[in-house]
């Protein structure tokens, strides 16, 4: 089945297969340099701050280079101490810490299922996620990265400009969530024939509605028993009502992301509902539960822009 969704907004072309051949970054955003291409920097920058702290929940030693990499964040932070309120501010502090546990926690659920015998990674809206230069993959595991062909390119420009070898083998496949990205996929060599695990990190909210369905339809559809899938959730009604909340206002004035304005605001579907309808067993936790376990991360706090965040964790019963 071939579907392409599209917001209001977001009604552009949805495939760019040349900006990935040249490198170059497409009139339509489609790079890191603006839109929600910017936002797989400022999770890079939260991960290379994470990365250099003493009680580091995930080590990245490529994220700040990205950040370094890009004209667009030249000044933005890669260590805590170039913040002059140190984790005390709300988007270099806490709203970093939030990644970096969301990386230890989706590496662990990676390694988890590779340990389990899966031996194919999916990346949903890769972005500038190093998973298959940092985990210690089997050499015989494939490691597909779908994003924008515009942020694709600008990832291989710098992890080739640093010579980075992946420790499993990559499958760049650059190619728009709203689009047939299913064509794209299987097409690289991916085997729905064969477990697999996915992710996707930080994507969900991005996409229509239609395209979530999709998505997750169409992970169901691609996967075999023993197959499991992560992604992050946001279940508040309104997010609006959070947009006062020193998250989102930190990030808006600090480094001009508007992620409320990124996000598709209309009615969300119950994914996680929907894969247990099919047979998966799924559990939802909090990011908060995640900080009690490994003793650091955030904790809840008035106006929270991460009170609704959920990370669901759905694994397919082998048959
Ligand atoms: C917040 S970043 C997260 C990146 C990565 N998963 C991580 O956690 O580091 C969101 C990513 O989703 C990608 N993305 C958003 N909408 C997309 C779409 N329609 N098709 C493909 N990728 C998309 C963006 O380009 C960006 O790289």
């Amino acid at each position: 089945m071939s579907e392409t969704f599209t917001t209001e907004e977001s009604s552009r072309p949805a495939t760019g297969g040349d900006a990935a051949a040249t490198g170059a970054r497409r009139a339509d955003g489609e790079g890191v340099d603006g839109g929600v291409g910017l936002t797989a920097l400022l999770v890079a920058a939260a991960r290379a701050i994470e990365t250099h702290r003493h009680d580091s929940l995930a080590q990245d030693v490529h994220a700040e280079h990205f950040v370094r990499a890009a004209p667009a964040c030249a000044d933005w932070p890669v260590r805590v101490a170039q913040v002059p309120e140190g984790d005390d501010n709300p988007l270099w502090g806490r709203f970093a810490r939030y990644f970096g546990l969301r990386t230890r926690v989706l590496d662990d659920f990676v390694l988890g299922a590779v340990h389990d015998g899966v031996r194919q990674v999916v990346l949903l809206g890769a972005g500038l996620d190093t998973r298959a230069f940092r985990l210690d993959l089997p050499s015989d595991c494939v490691v597909f990265e779908i994003d924008r062909a515009g942020v694709l390119a600008f990832k291989q420009r710098v992890l080739t400009d640093r010579s980075a070898a992946p420790r499993a083998k990559r499958v760049p496949v650059p190619v728009d969530l709203r689009a047939d990205w299913v064509t794209a996929l299987t097409s690289t060599g991916f085997d729905p024939g064969a477990p697999s695990v996915w992710l996707a990190e930080g994507l969900l909210f991005y996409l229509p509605s239609r395209a979530e369905t999709y998505l997750i339809d169409t992970v169901d559809r691609l996967t075999t028993g023993g197959s499991a899938l992560a992604f992050e959730a946001k279940l508040e009604k309104d997010l609006l009502a959070y947009r006062d909340s020193a998250i989102y206002t930190a990030t808006r004035e600090q480094i001009g992301i508007d992620l409320l304005d990124l996000f598709d605001l209309g009615p969300r579907p119950d994914s996680a509902g929907h894969l247990t309808a099919r047979g998966w067993s799924t559990s939802m936790r909090t990011p908060f539960d995640f900080t009690r376990r490994h003793g650091r991360g955030p904790l809840p706090e008035p106006n929270d822009a991460l009170e609704g965040n959920r990370w669901v964790f759905a694994h397919k019963p082998g048959s």
